[in-house]
């Protein structure tokens, strides 16, 4: 290989490189939007702030995602009569209450936000070092933490 075809390979890596994280966050953002029936503002928010774009809720979503090692539709109906997507996947609708698991979800939120409101300030520590309780602290990748 020559200098300047060394050069040239050096430049179409280094693009490569620039680019790749932009291609993954707007691809991220295509599924958070895809999975929640197009890019429609969120209208049954009932925990999380009612201002909140859908974009922001989707990624506190992705988050219960992880932590309960479940899809969306564990929580979230099926869109009626939506042909599946590229990944074979049917949207979800987001916003009715149909299933048990959403609202348990709320119950879940609800129970983190009182446990982190109140017990960090009897233990000692100044609030900025105590470690948040999270759904992922109990659920551990399972959508029902039984441990025995
Ligand atoms: C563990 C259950 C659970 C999972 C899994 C889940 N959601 Fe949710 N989702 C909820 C709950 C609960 C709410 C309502 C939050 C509130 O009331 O503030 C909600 C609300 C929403 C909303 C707002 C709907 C509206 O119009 O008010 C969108 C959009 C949404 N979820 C998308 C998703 C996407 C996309 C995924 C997968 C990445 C997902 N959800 C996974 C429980 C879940
Ligand atoms: C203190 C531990 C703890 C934390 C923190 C916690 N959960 Fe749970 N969660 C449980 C337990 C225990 C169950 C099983 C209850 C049952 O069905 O017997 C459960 C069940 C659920 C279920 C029902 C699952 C199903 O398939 O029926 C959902 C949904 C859920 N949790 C969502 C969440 C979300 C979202 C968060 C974070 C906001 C969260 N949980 C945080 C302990 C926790």
């Amino acid at each position: 290989m020559t200098n300047r075809q060394i050069v040239t390979l050096g430049i179409v890596i280094l693009c490569i490189l620039v680019i790749l994280p932009f291609t993954v966050a707007a691809q991220g953002q295509r599924e958070g939007r895809g999975g929640g029936g197009g890019g429609a503002p969120p209208v049954n928010l009932q925990i999380l702030p009612k201002d909140w774009t859908r974009q922001q809720v989707v990624q506190v979503m992705q988050g219960f995602n992880m932590a309960l090692g479940v899809g969306c539709n564990h929580c979230h109906i099926e869109m009626a009569g939506a042909p599946p997507n590229e990944k074979g996947v049917i949207p979800i609708d987001a916003a009715p209450d149909d299933k048990q698991t959403k609202k348990t979800a709320r119950v879940m939120m609800r129970m983190v936000a009182q446990i982190n409101d109140t017990f960090g300030n009897q233990i000692g520590k100044p609030a900025s070092e105590v470690v948040r309780v999270q759904c992922v602290t109990c659920h551990r990748g399972s959508a029902i933490p039984k441990t025995q």
